[in-house]
């Protein structure tokens, strides 16, 4: 069977902390600096990228294959006071953030996983779910570097090179 894509909220009570921690794990093997941090500022890092997203379990999306999590988009449909506090270069595109493109994801696959079109429908059902919300957000954005990979994966799904700001690169892609 195809990897299912499914949102939090929608895996069972009983199922659903051994999926997140299915996630949590692929958090860790992408964030390669992640060990060599002291314990609190590792719990804090992965507090603001990936804890604070399972609190709205309704836009946090698993990639799984049979009990296998193999990816992870943790997404919000707005970029809070909250997200600009805990990330204070967020400042340099806050124009942009909020007068168009409101919306944020972070997405991580198992390195097995990528290159096989699963971050293409991670972001597929994300974009679709934010089309249906009343109002619907404008837009969405990433924060990458610019030499990062992954921006022909975003160039690949719609987003644009929309900003710089030193190593930092601001992609977006409006909805309307
Ligand atoms: C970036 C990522 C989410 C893409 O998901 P994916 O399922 O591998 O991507 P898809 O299969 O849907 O699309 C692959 C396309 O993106 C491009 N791409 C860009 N960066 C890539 C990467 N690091 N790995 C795989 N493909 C990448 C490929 O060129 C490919 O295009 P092609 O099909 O025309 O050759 C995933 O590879 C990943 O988790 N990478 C490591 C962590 C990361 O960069 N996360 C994003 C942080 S902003």
């Amino acid at each position: 069977m195809a990897p299912q894509i499914l949102t939090l909220d929608s895996i069972s009570l009983v199922d659903r902390s051994a999926r997140m921690e299915g996630a949590r794990r692929i958090f860790e093997e992408t964030a390669p600096t992640l060990a060599s941090l002291p314990a609190d500022a590792r719990q804090a890092f992965q507090q603001k990228y990936f804890g604070i997203y399972l609190e709205t379990p309704e836009t946090f999306y698993l990639a799984v294959e049979h009990d296998l999590v193999l990816g992870y988009l943790a997404g919000a449909p707005q970029t809070l006071p909250l997200h600009f506090s805990l990330n204070p270069y967020l400042e340099q595109f806050r124009t942009e953030i909020q007068s168009r493109y409101p919306a944020h994801l972070h997405m991580n696959l198992t390195a097995a996983a990528r290159g096989m079109g699963l971050g293409s429908r991670l972001i597929s059902e994300f974009v679709k779910d934010l089309s249906m919300m009343r109002p619907a957000p404008s837009g969405i954005h990433i924060v990458t570097s610019r030499d990062a990979e992954n921006v022909k994966f975003y160039l690949k799904n719609g987003f644009q090179k929309t900003n710089e700001a030193g190593k930092l690169l601001l992609m977006a892609r409006g909805f309307s």
